[in-house]
């Protein structure tokens, strides 16, 4: 593979057989092996696409993208990625499809099998993404649910790892709500061995099941695990912070609390001076200035985030090849 190696060639091809044909609906689909074959993929077709060197995989081949909620980075890097790699990508709001007017899941995952090579959905509940992989024939991919986040937090990996250059020793904080970024953050930082804190408000702390299992995944993998309500002992000598906004898509109404609820959980000039000097500052975006995040953060030196957010097509194309 290329410089960024987490696994060896032998270990690779194993990993590559066994994903073919599965479904993305959370990290905890995956082996700790399987993320870091993904992360490898992704730095290895990253590299293809600079070289144009690309192998057109998926020629011939149509994924079908439903959307529920807004996006800019997931619709257009899913798109974008899938014709990078030979094929073609089909966006269907679902208020246009007969989803809309109340067809099931399950017919709507049993006619698209009939059509398409893999489905990416962006949905209000994880039940729904659930039910329409349990119907459906071929792969079925998160792009964003109430619960999770998955093709969001391998972009995050990706990303530390460029920078980090490893992820072992390395301690990353999510400060904010304990959401469907956070959940699929610290699962995918657990498998690959990072140092994870987590800082919430008192109410907003992440899902227990998902801390539970993440702390059993970071134990696995030798690192530790913390959760606090406490944000500046958390980012104290952090080597990455990360936020993301304070009410999510869907949480309109919940706003004006929040703004009171969050106040000392914003990402500020005095926050990140108890973190490393060369922290990295992470946030999936869209994001709110001045509001989860000030300005001179997010536009200053130690930020990553556009660069995060061009690694979402990297890390998605790692995903399209290795499934469909
Ligand atoms: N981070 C992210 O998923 O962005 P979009 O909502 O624009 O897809
Ligand atoms: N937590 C945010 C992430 C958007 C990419 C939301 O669900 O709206």
């Amino acid at each position: 593979m290329v410089q960024l190696t987490l696994l060896t060639n032998d270990k690779m091809a194993d990993i590559e057989s066994n994903l073919k044909g599965r479904d993305m609906l959370s990290l905890l689909d995956f082996s700790s092996e399987e993320v870091k074959y993904l992360i490898d993929k992704a730095v290895k077709l990253k590299k293809d696409t600079k070289d144009g060197k690309l192998k057109p995989v998926l020629a011939g081949k149509t994924l079908g993208m439903i959307f529920e909620k807004n996006s800019t980075r997931t619709r257009v890097s899913f798109e974008v990625g899938t014709v990078q790699l030979g094929g073609h990508a089909i966006y269907m709001n679902a208020k246009d499809l007969q989803l809309g007017r109340g067809e099931s899941i399950h017919d709507t995952a049993k006619v698209l099998s009939e059509f398409v090579d893999g489905i990416m959905i962006r949905a209000n509940s994880h039940e729904r993404v659930k039910e329409l992989a349990k119907h459906a024939s071929v792969p079925v991919i998160n792009g964003l649910t109430d619960m999770y986040h998955p093709c969001q937090a391998l972009a995050d990996l990706l990303t530390i790892y460029e920078v980090k250059g490893s992820f072992k020793g390395k301690k990353l904080v999510y400060v904010g709500d304990g959401n469907n970024v956070a959940h699929s953050l610290v699962i995918a930082a657990a498998h690959v061995g990072m140092d994870v804190v987590v800082a919430t408000p008192a109410g907003y702390e992440c899902d227990p099941e998902v801390i539970q299992t993440a702390k059993q995944l970071a134990e696995n993998n030798g690192s530790s695990f913390e959760e606090t309500n406490d944000s500046v002992k958390a980012v104290t000598n952090a080597d990455a912070i990360y936020t993301d906004v304070w009410t999510s898509m869907g949480q309109e109404e919940e706003t004006a609390q929040r703004l009171i609820d969050f106040k000392d959980f914003q990402i500020n000039d005095e926050l990140v001076s108890h973190a490393k000097d060369d922290y990295m500052f992470l946030h999936c975006l869209p994001a709110i200035r001045e509001e989860e995040v000030a300005t001179s953060v997010i536009d200053g030196e130690n930020s990553y985030v556009f660069h995060q957010a061009g690694n979402r097509l990297h890390a998605q194309k790692a995903v399209l090849a290795a499934l469909l």
